[in-house]
């Protein structure tokens, strides 16, 4: 389908539906969120020319996984963010079936895009090929084509080019699923974008002490972080634990070092990057002042997500908030970017037994919490958080099944700090130590209801709507 053809049709679904969808009481007042149809991963995170950009996958035409565009934003303060032109559509025989996920870089100046070409045959059968565009001074997107075709010895499933560059060369990680159909981590380096060179795989399932872990990884993201190398990534297929790996596709990290020389990432184990119900494919980028900061997909592409309600309204999923990432030994930990702050309204302060707590709303709101004792925090009667002797358990009703569902955190409460939005909340145990995000779909207006003997200290604000 010529290029032409593919933007009338996203113009005239942004058109027809956005009202309707800005109407929706679960539409964020701060979260990004697409202006109609399915937005999944965070793509082409940077930090460019004074702006952040931020892409995301977005099938503009429907509530549905298809054929991906990239769909634009761009902020000065990662809180006010405008929505761009559209930055690529699936038009070329090399994307027909989407353009997948990718990153972004400043190369001399020109900001350009790695991303993946996917392509499905009528025999199930798909392949892929990296692809590079890159911006001029007017923001438009030019695509110059594939890069790199489907190396040897993996399935059509190579995808998700993160891009970075050292020592004046460029490296890549791709996702990849192998022959033996085993989730692996694939190094490329290029002097110039264009001419990449394998450099092997340097981690996956069975490799580097780990046993069967994933039939494919996706999205993974290695990056430097105080004198250590971590590699965020997305293993599909690690069976459910009591205590975790508890969705269907999980999202995590390995802390540990790449040697620039023998291309050898070692690493330690596996850790969730979020124990919420909703996080996926998180994309991290460096930000004016050098902090290293993520972005999730509050979404997860499992099928449940179909039965979210803000499909009847023609739009579903929400990003995560910005976070900012920081090392503790070899755990990451993850805080509300400190430029959200900027949202806060009028603030309020209540301490006490949690059981005499009045309700609070949470439309649209920050809490900080000092906890002790076991306490209850229900959302509106949808989402429940109960933090007792051995950390916190989170349930609500599964949107399909209707039966409860729960994930845990195991440790000491002490803090928390809740990010509420309409339809979501991001619960930063002990500043940033776990965090759960989870979608949940309530009537207008939301409170925040306590129980239990615990004692509670509170901060409350109410966040300014800027989306
Ligand atoms: C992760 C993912 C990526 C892929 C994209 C397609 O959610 O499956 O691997 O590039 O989504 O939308």
């Amino acid at each position: 389908m010529s290029e032409a053809h593919q933007l009338k049709q996203a113009l005239r679904a942004v058109l027809s539906g956005q009202q309707r969808a800005a109407a929706d009481h679960h539409r964020p007042a701060w979260h990004l969120a697409p202006p109609v149809g399915l937005m999944n991963d965070p793509n082409g995170f940077i930090h460019f020319n004074q702006r952040y950009v931020l892409c995301y996958q977005w099938n503009p035409l429907a509530c549905a996984h298809g054929a991906k565009f990239w769909g634009q934003w761009s902020s000065a303060d990662l809180v006010n963010w405008r929505h761009e032109p559209l930055a690529l559509a699936p038009s070329e025989s090399y994307e027909s079936h989407g353009c997948y996920s990718g990153s972004a870089v400043d190369n001399q100046g020109v900001m350009t895009l790695l991303y993946t070409g996917n392509v499905k045959f009528d025999d199930g059968s798909r392949t892929a090929w990296q692809c590079l565009a890159t911006r001029d001074e007017q923001g438009e997107f030019h695509k110059h084509g594939p890069v790199l075709a489907l190396p040897e010895g993996y399935t059509g499933h190579v995808r998700d080019p993160k891009v970075w560059q050292h020592d004046g060369l460029w490296y890549m990680v791709l996702g990849a699923q192998d022959l033996a159909l085993q989730g692996k981590v694939l190094l490329f380096r290029s002097p110039d974008l264009h001419q990449w060179t394998s450099l092997g795989e340097i981690a996956g399932s069975h490799m580097n002490g780990l046993g069967e872990f994933g039939y494919m990884w996706e999205c993974p993201d290695l990056f430097e972080l105080d004198g250590r190398s971590v590699l965020v990534v997305c293993p599909q297929g690690l069976a459910v634990e009591e205590w975790r790996w508890r969705n269907t596709f999980q999202s995590g990290y390995f802390c540990g070092s790449f040697d620039y020389n023998t291309h050898q990432f070692r690493h330690d184990e596996f850790h969730e990057l979020d124990l919420g119900f909703e996080f996926y494919a998180p994309q991290t980028c460096l930000s004016d002042d050098g902090r290293r900061l993520l972005i999730g997909w509050m979404g997860i592409p499992d099928g449940d997500e179909f039965f979210q309600p803000t499909q009847a309204n023609g739009w579903m999923h929400i990003m995560t908030c910005p976070r900012e990432l920081t090392l503790h030994g070899d755990r990451l930990y993850q805080q509300p970017a400190r430029e959200l702050q900027q949202l806060r309204g009028e603030e309020s302060r209540l301490a006490g037994s949690a059981q005499t707590l009045p309700a609070l709303p949470v439309n649209s709101a920050e809490l900080a919490l000092t906890v002790s004792g076991a306490c209850e925090l229900d959302f509106a009667g949808e989402l429940h958080l109960t933090i007792h002797a051995q950390g916190v358990t989170l349930w609500r009703n599964n949107l399909r099944s209707g039966e409860p569902e729960e994930r845990y955190w195991r440790g000491e409460v002490r803090t928390l700090r809740l990010m509420c939005d309409r339809s979501s909340v991001e619960i930063f145990i002990n500043d940033g130590e776990a965090v759960m995000s989870s979608r949940y779909f309530p009537s207008a207006n939301p409170e925040l209801h306590f129980s239990g003997t615990g004692e509670i200290g509170l901060r409350h604000w109410s966040l300014r709507q800027c989306v």
